[in-house]
């Protein structure tokens, strides 16, 4: 399993289990699931409402808490100094953990203009050892530009949706300009970039499947990954890359499928919850 350093030394498992859409009575299985097919980072968030199954999970698991790389992120609704100092400890207790590896903004929501002062709580929970590392998600420009501007913490990761028919190209160069690590969502296009026939193409030249093609490509591109899968033949599936060689061609060959398919929300249209 491949070690990411991010910009503050702290190490990260290159490849996270995603939980997006595991129902709360499905979250502990499925985390124990993946902590016993060998990930050790678990990407979840306020929003998903299964933070509990997790917590259960990660503990039941047995193993060190130091071996899991935990990730959180703060729900739209508790952008704001106050708030969001309040939901991180709402998030931890609902895991169930000392501290959260991983604290994310989960979206900017410009229209509130609240994402500047949320950045400080999470800074001070930082400062305060409560988060190895924080940072923010689904922030295009020029939302990370203006995070930064009044930023006394860099980011440690930027979370976005990245895939080959929705790659986010001068997103990540942005991205890691500032030293922030990239970390991609979705990054199987949601099931759909599996099918297409160049991926499909080198699968089978390579002796591997679609998805670890892609699992493969980010990795070799440098990203951290959190793939989905509810079933555990998948998810383990897509954590066995070691053994498949993909040429600079072939990267290249996946990155010409871009073709503007975002597959999550819009930021820029999203509904504020109250
Ligand atoms: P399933 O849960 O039935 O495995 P993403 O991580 O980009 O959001 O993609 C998740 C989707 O891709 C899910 O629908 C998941 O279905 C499917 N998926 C995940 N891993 C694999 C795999 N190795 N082979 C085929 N489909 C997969």
């Amino acid at each position: 399993m491949s070690i990411i350093t991010l910009n503050n030394g702290v190490s990260i498992p290159q490849v996270g289990f995603g939980v997006f859409q595991i129902p709360p009575t499905d979250a502990q299985r499925m985390t124990e699931a993946a902590l016993s097919a060998g990930y050790r980072h678990i990407d979840t968030a306020a929003g998903y409402q299964n933070e509990e199954g997790v917590g259960v999970g990660v503990i039941q698991s047995g193993l060190p808490r130091d071996e899991v790389f935990v990730t959180t992120k703060l729900w739209n609704a508790d952008q704001g100094y106050e708030k969001a100092l309040a939901a991180y400890e709402t998030s931890r207790k609902k895991l169930g953990l000392d501290y959260i590896d991983l604290y994310l903004i989960h979206f900017p929501i410009p229209q509130k203009r609240l994402y500047q002062e949320t950045w400080k709580a999470l800074e001070k929970l930082y400062s305060e050892g409560a988060v190895r590392a924080i940072g923010v998600s689904n922030f295009k420009f020029p939302y990370l530009d203006r995070l930064l501007a009044g930023a006394e913490v860099v980011p440690a990761v930027h979370q976005i949706e990245v895939h080959p028919t929705y790659q986010q190209a001068e997103l990540d160069a942005l991205t890691r300009v500032h030293g922030i690590a990239v970390e991609a969502y979705s990054p199987l296009g949601r099931g759909a970039d599996l099918t297409a026939p160049a991926i499909v193409e080198i699968a089978a030249r390579v002796g591997a499947t679609p998805a670890q093609v892609i699992m493969t490509w980010h990795l070799k591109r440098g990203r951290i990954v959190l793939p989905k899968s509810a079933s555990v033949e998948r998810l383990t599936e897509n954590l066995r890359t070691d053994h498949i060689e993909l040429t600079e061609a072939d990267l290249m060959t996946i990155e010409t499928l871009e073709a503007g398919l975002r597959t999550g929300e819009d930021i820029e249209t999203f509904d504020i919850p109250a």
